[in-house]
Parts: C-alpha cells; sequence; structure tokens
C-alpha cells in the first residue's frame, strides 16, 4: 500500500527531492499521499510540487529539529518517515578534518535517535508505520577490503553507527509495529558523489530521479519481519565491492551484510 502521509527528511536536493516527486506523482484522488517535505533553507515558490507541505529551518544536526519537525506536522500521523539528510566529506590518515568527522557523525548517526523519539514521544507515527534511514554500503564492515583501502573515517564510520542505530530502533519500535529498514540506495549522480565523477561508469552510478520509484516500491513491500535490516534495493549495483566479497549472481534486492 502507498503510504496515505509520508515525511521525507532532507528533501531539498538529490534522493530526497527525487523522493518527493515520485511520491507526489503516484499519489491519486483514489489513493492520496499527504507529503511533508523538510529542508534547511525556505524553497522558493514552486520548488516543490504542489500540494506538498515544506517544513523548513530544519537543521537535523541541530538539537530540537525532531521538535521543529513535530510541530510542522500539525497533529498528522505518519506512515513513512524517510530519513534522507546525510552528509559526506573525505579524508585520509593525512589530513583527518575533526569539525567534519563531527559532523557527519552528527548528522548520521546522532540525528536519527533524537528525530525518532521527538516522533514517538508526540506520538507522531501512524499504526504500522516504516522508518527508514539512509545509510550506506560505505557503513557496511564485511565489504571494506584492502584493496579499497582506508580512508573515508568519518562517513563510512559514521554510516556503520547509523547502522548500528536503526538496528536497535527496530527493537525499541517492534511493540509499537514499527518497521525501521537501512537502505542503500545505489551509488547516486547527485551533489554527494561530484567528486567521485571519474567512478560513475564502472561504479554503475544512477540518477535519483531512476533511484526513487525503485526506493519507494521497496520500503512498499517491506514487512515487519525484515526490521533491523539492511537493504539494497537495486542490489550489488552500486555496491563496488560486491561480488569481490560476496561472489558473483547476487540477488536484487540485496541484503547487505553489516
Ligand atoms: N549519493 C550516493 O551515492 C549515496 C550512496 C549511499 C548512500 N547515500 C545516502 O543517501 C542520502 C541522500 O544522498 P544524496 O546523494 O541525495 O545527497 P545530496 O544530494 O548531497 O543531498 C543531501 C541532502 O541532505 C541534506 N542535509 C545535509 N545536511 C543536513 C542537515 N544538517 N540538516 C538537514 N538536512 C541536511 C541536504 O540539504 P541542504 O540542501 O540544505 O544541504 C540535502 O537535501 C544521504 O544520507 C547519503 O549519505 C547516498
Amino acid at each position: 500500500m502507498p503510504p496515505s502521509t509520508a515525511l521525507i527528511i532532507g528533501a531539498s536536493r538529490g534522493l530526497g527531492l527525487a523522493l518527493v516527486k515520485v511520491l507526489s506523482s503516484r499519489s491519486s484522488s483514489t489513493n492520496p499521499t499527504t507529503i511533508f517535505a523538510t529542508t534547511r533553507s525556505p524553497p522558493k515558490q514552486g520548488f516543490f510540487p504542489k500540494g506538498v507541505n515544506v517544513i523548513d529551518g530544519i537543521d537535523v544536526g541541530t538539537e530540537g529539529a525532531g521538535e521543529k519537525i513535530v510541530k510542522g506536522l500539525k497533529g498528522e500521523k505518519v506512515d513513512w518517515v524517510v530519513v534522507v539528510a546525510g552528509v559526506l566529506k573525505k579524508e585520509t590518515l593525512e589530513e583527518p578534518n575533526w569539525e567534519d568527522e563531527m559532523d557527519m557523525y552528527r548528522i548520521c548517526a546522532v540525528a536519527p535517535v533524537f528525530l525518532t523519539s521527538a516522533l514517538v514521544q508526540s506520538s507522531s507515527f501512524a499504526p504500522h508505520a516504516k522508518l527508514i534511514l539512509l545509510t550506506s554500503e560505505g557503513g557496511s564492515i564485511t565489504l571494506r577490503t584492502q584493496n579499497e583501502g582506508g580512508g573515508m573515517f568519518g562517513h563510512h564510520g559514521s554510516k556503520a553507527a547509523a547502522n548500528m542505530i536503526g538496528r536497535l530502533l527496530s527493537f525499541d519500535l517492534k511493540e509499537k509495529g514499527i518497521t525501521v529498514g537501512m537502505i542503500h540506495p545505489g551509488f547516486l549522480i547527485t551533489e554527494m558523489t561530484e567528486g567521485m565523477k571519474e567512478h560513475y561508469k564502472k561504479g554503475g552510478a544512477i540518477t535519483p530521479e531512476v533511484a526513487a520509484p525503485v526506493f519507494l516500491d521497496f520500503v512498499e513491500s517491506l514487512t515487519i519481519e525484515q526490521s533491523g535490516q539492511f537493504w539494497a534495493p537495486n542490489g550489488p549495483k552500486g555496491i563496488g565491492n560486491a561480488e569481490e566479497v560476496l561472489g558473483k549472481d547476487l540477488p536484487t534486492p540485496l541484503q547487505v551484510p553489516w
């Protein structure tokens, strides 16, 4: 079933914006979806499709962001909450960056706990709701290899932490009937990966417009029995080390190892 109400946290560009657009295009008079989209800065008029409810001023890396979102929901209960907001800053052992690391952990790993807590405390989840965290195959310890090398401490570390947070939240939320999923959306052609353009072709990169419908279909199919798991709806495509580590002929969607 498509959601009656969806909340996309971090919708100003990239995958978040594509999710809002596809949800909006799928909404119909027989199966309407009320969409809430959060941004940090106020969007220009007409930026989002008609009917989308914008909650701006939401920086998930600050305390109280969850409470601000709850206020913006105006009592509406949400079927799908998708935490898209994320940040990637490259690092090496020679040049680690304290502020960048703090940002990545705050936004990718700390924020989901506080956002979810605010939504739970305010009873903003609808019965049988789904909570989806955009993590990354970069957060899989199993998929890291000597060939690939080290570095990327803040990004991969904070995404591994986000996978752990999602797993723990799935236990907290099970008795409420809320399904929690961690998702690697594929290798996406967005601002986030601008510095990796030379890998787009070999890495099977896709646009957010291509990724979003597959992502939404997968979320629709997720069941409470899968709560607390880590999935790649596009399968091994967009996971650079998948074949090297996991072997050939992998299924799509693929359950990603921790
Ligand atoms: N791109 C990939 O290949 C890839 C692969 C695996 C996982 N992911 C994950 O998928 C998600 C979406 O990625 P993307 O490629 O669409 O990224 P993107 O184009 O760089 O967009 C990032 C989004 O996060 C928002 N954001 C960043 N910091 C925020 C903060 N402190 N508070 C609120 N919002 C904030 C941005 O808002 P502003 O416009 O205000 O900055 C923007 O809407 C991320 O979590 C990313 O880690 C991406």
